[in-house]
This record gives C-alpha cells, sequence and structure tokens, in this order.
C-alpha cells in the first residue's frame, strides 16, 4: 500500500513541502515501511513544456500520472496564489484522467501569506479532488507563513500549532483514509544509551 506526496509549489525552498516533509516523517515514525510506501512527487521536476502543453505523453507526466494511479491516498499540497491554488498543480491536476481519484483519500495542505485565505482549500481544491472522484477528502491542513518561520540557518520550521495539527491529520490519514492501526517503528538505540542487566 502506498500514499503519494504530492509537492504543488513551483518553489524549490517551499513551505508548503516543509508541510509535507512534516507529513513523511509523521507516516514514516507511525507505521513500518514494509506496510506503506511513502512516495514522492514534485510537480516542479515535470517538464514544464509537457504540463503548459498537455502532453499527455511525456515520459515525466506519464510517470506522475502512474504514481497517483498506484497511490491508495494522496497528501496534496500547494501554496496560496491569487486567493486559489497553484497554477502549476492545476496544470498537472488537468492531466489526470477524470475518475484518477476514485476510491482514494487525500489530504490537502495549504500555506499562505495570510490567514485570510485559510478557505481557498475548501472552495478552490476540494471541488476539483471532488470532481476526479475522491472518495474521501479530510480536513486539510492551513499555515500562514508567520507560522512556518525561518531558522537561523534559513530553513523553515514548523511551529507547535502547525505540527499538532499535522499530527492530528497523520492520524485521520491513516485511520480514516487508509485505515492503517498506527504501530510505533521501533527506531536503533545508539549503543552508548544501551541498557544493560547482568
Ligand atoms: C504569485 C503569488 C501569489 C500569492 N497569492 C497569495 C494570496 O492570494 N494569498 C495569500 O495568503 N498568500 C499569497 N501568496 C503567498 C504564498 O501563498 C505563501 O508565501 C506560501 O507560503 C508560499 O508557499 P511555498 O513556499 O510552498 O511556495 C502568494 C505568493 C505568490 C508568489
Amino acid at each position: 500500500m502506498s500514499v503519494l506526496l504530492i509537492a504543488g509549489s513551483p518553489t524549490e525552498h517551499s513551505r508548503s513541502a516543509t508541510l509535507l516533509d512534516g507529513v513523511a516523517e509523521r507516516l514514516h515514525a507511525a507505521v513500518d515501511d514494509r506496510r506503506l510506501r511513502v512516495e514522492r512527487l514534485r510537480i516542479r521536476d515535470l517538464s514544464p513544456q509537457a504540463l503548459l502543453l498537455a502532453d499527455w505523453g511525456h515520459a515525466s507526466v506519464v510517470r506522475a500520472i502512474e504514481q497517483v494511479a498506484n497511490a491508495r491516498a494522496l497528501v496534496i499540497a500547494t501554496p496560496v496564489y491569487k486567493a486559489a491554488y497553484s497554477g502549476v498543480l492545476k496544470v498537472f491536476l488537468d492531466l489526470l484522467p477524470q475518475t484518477a481519484l476514485k476510491g482514494k483519500a487525500v489530504l490537502p495542505i495549504a500555506t499562505g501569506g495570510s490567514p485570510h485565505h485559510m478557505l481557498a482549500l475548501d472552495y478552490a481544491l476540494r471541488p476539483v479532488l471532488q470532481s476526479l472522484g475522491a472518495r474521501h477528502i479530510l480536513p486539510g491542513v492551513y499555515a500562514s507563513d508567520a507560522q512556518i518561520p525561518k531558522d537561523e540557518a534559513g530553513d523553515y520550521q514548523i511551529g507547535g500549532e502547525i505540527a499538532q495539527r499535522l499530527d492530528d491529520a497523520t492520524h485521520t490519514l491513516l485511520q480514516e483514509g487508509l485505515r492503517l492501526s498506527a504501530v510505533p517503528v521501533p527506531r536503533p538505540v545508539p549503543f552508548s544509551q544501551a541498557l544493560y542487566s547482568v
């Protein structure tokens, strides 16, 4: 069984993609990789020409559509652009077959410069996911830029409130979207921290 994480920002160093990393981390911690494969798709890595000119036959597009078809659930992250979702995500969704999301669960995620456009997920993205046949669209996660600040090294950090929302959303994805119970994955204990009894 696999879940596909789709990054819908055209930006390389991306806040919305940082939230996807947060979901990936939580999925890896909750479920053994043998029970759930976590795959990724960055729309910005696909051929821009193929996306813009709707070239369904382009190898990168064929592969991406296959990834969607093979996934049991999707997590789709996008920045808010002009009160909606990103254009690159739109051109990719336009290339999907009409029933591409049939039977699949989807967790939508968005980041925006201000909190005012938090409903963009509901009024802009949700209807499109529904039209593609998604079985279960989970409650989305929205974060403003201030909730994902940069640290001193320039890396985005997920603030406490959003971290909690990602915990809840990942839990709901596993339980309701994938019907998987979380079994914490045992992590290797460093030798220096090992406890012995004699
Ligand atoms: C072209 C463009 C349009 C934007 N439009 C909005 C908007 O309408 N509302 C908003 O809250 N933020 C808007 N923003 C800010 C981004 O949504 C925000 O910075 C987001 O976190 C960027 O995500 P990313 O780093 O994953 O690309 C816009 C940014 C750009 C570049």
